[in-house]
């Protein structure tokens, strides 16, 4: 799949089919999260794929912002020690942003493989990080629920416009010369 379409067509799945997701097929997600930009290169990002239901169930019990069990999960960490060590002091924020971009390349490459995601933000961090038995200095900083969508993908919620968001050579700058498509917004789904 081209990443321009994956990029066009994903979106934010929040309803699973009951089909479990090999863990090959998570591993590859992971390689996809650990391809993206670091800040300085400081890489202070873990991944921890966790597939047992157990486990998730006691996950969601602690992230208001998970709508449903999903069959699998990815928590990105940072090690706050290793981004401050090396990032100086702006090192968690690097972490942070870095997390951001693991992240989105996760959710391209699961759309390209079939599968649906969600990134949750809306989690207790403390309590994630001890049901993950993280060290103290690794915090979850994003979750991405994972698994076969069921039914078709949900229609996109409603953006805003091109005419509200972008800008030619200054803010506020006229952007019709780009020839930005969609422009107009749609209903939302
Ligand atoms: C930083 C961030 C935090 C989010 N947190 C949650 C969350 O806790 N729960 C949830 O269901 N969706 C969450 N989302 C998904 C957004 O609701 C979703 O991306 C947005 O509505 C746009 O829809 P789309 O992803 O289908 O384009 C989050 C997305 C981002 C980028």
């Amino acid at each position: 799949m081209e990443v321009t379409t994956a990029i066009a067509e994903r979106r934010s799945v929040r309803r699973f089919s009951d089909r479990s997701v090999d863990p090959r097929e998570l591993g590859r997600l992971v390689e996809a999260a650990a391809c993206a930009p670091s800040g300085s290169n400081v890489q202070a990002w873990h991944f921890v794929v966790v597939a047992g239901r157990d486990r998730l169930t006691a996950l969601k019990s602690v992230s208001p912002g998970i709508f449903a069990l999903p069959p699998a999960m990815i928590a990105i960490c940072v090690d706050r020690g290793r981004a401050m060590a090396r990032g100086g002091a702006g090192g968690s924020l690097l972490g942070l942003m870095d997390a951001c971009f693991a992240a989105q390349n996760i959710l391209l490459a699961a759309h390209a493989r079939g599968l649906g995601t969600c990134v949750i933000r809306s989690f207790h961090q403390a309590a994630v990080g001890k049901l993950l038995q993280c060290p103290p200095e690794v915090v979850p900083e994003i979750l991405v629920t994972v698994g076969y969508p069921e039914g078709p993908l949900p229609r996109g919620p409603r953006r805003r416009s091109w005419a509200e968001i972008a800008h030619l050579e200054r803010h506020g700058g006229d952007p019709s010369a780009l020839g930005l498509e969609g422009g107009e917004a749609v209903d939302p789904g």
